[in-house]
């Protein structure tokens, strides 16, 4: 009876033991994996964070802007939104980039760009030339508008936000996004912008 109980108990762990130093490998690669993408991540948020990708509005410029007694606007506008790489090390990659140009609420054109990178240490200007036909303003809007040719001072809202990641070697980073909200203004009388810091965070 002993002896039999015995073997069976040494058959029964010589089966389960390939699948116990099976599973401990697994583990054992698995925590190491986990542990060198952990210092991987590590070390590059230590080593970018510092600087994450920006956009900006660079210059603009109000090519024309006309609204008639009908209360029609029509305008053009150039803008230069500048993507700024400031790391040394790594390359960003911009992506999934929409802006949008308002006046006083009323939505003037949407802005887009196809995915592009950016060298490291360095930017790269996307020049949009915005022309919009008879948009119907409210009365409301028209008098911000004949407001405006008074005091010889526009504004216009420009929103969007891009996805931003770094690649370093064959490492890529998670996505940021980061976003940019502004209030751009122009003297109407010449066209002129007015600088004024525009830029993103990044989250
Ligand atoms: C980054 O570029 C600027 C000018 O574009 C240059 O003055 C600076 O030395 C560069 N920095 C590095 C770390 O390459
Ligand atoms: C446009 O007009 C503004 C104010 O009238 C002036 O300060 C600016 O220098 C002018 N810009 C140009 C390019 O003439």
């Amino acid at each position: 009876m002993t002896v039999f109980k015995r073997k069976l108990e040494v058959a029964s762990v010589g089966h389960t033991k390939p699948f116990v130093w099976l599973a401990a490998i697994i583990c054992t690669i698995f925590a190491i994996a986990v542990t060198i993408t952990g210092i991987v991540v590590f070390i590059g948020y230590i080593l970018i964070h510092p600087r994450a990708p920006i956009i900006s509005v660079t210059n603009a410029h109000l090519d024309l802007l006309r609204n008639d007694h009908a209360g029609l606007l029509q305008t053009q506008l150039s803008i230069v939104v500048t993507a700024y790489n400031g790391n040394a090390k790594a390359h960003a990659t911009f992506s999934k980039i929409t802006f949008s140009l308002s006046f006083q609420g009323q939505g003037i054109a949407m802005l887009v760009a196809d995915s592009f990178d950016v060298p490291k240490n360095s930017t790269n200007d996307l020049r949009y030339v915005v022309q919009s036909s008879s948009i119907p303003l409210t009365p409301d809007q028209i008098d911000k508008i004949d407001e405006s040719w008074k005091r010889n001072e526009i504004g216009f809202d420009f929103k969007g936000a891009a996805r931003t990641r770094w690649r370093i070697g064959p490492f890529r980073s998670v996505k940021y996004s980061c976003h940019l909200n502004c209030y751009l203004k122009f003297r109407p009388l010449n066209g002129s912008y007015i600088h004024s810091k525009c830029s993103s965070k990044s989250k």
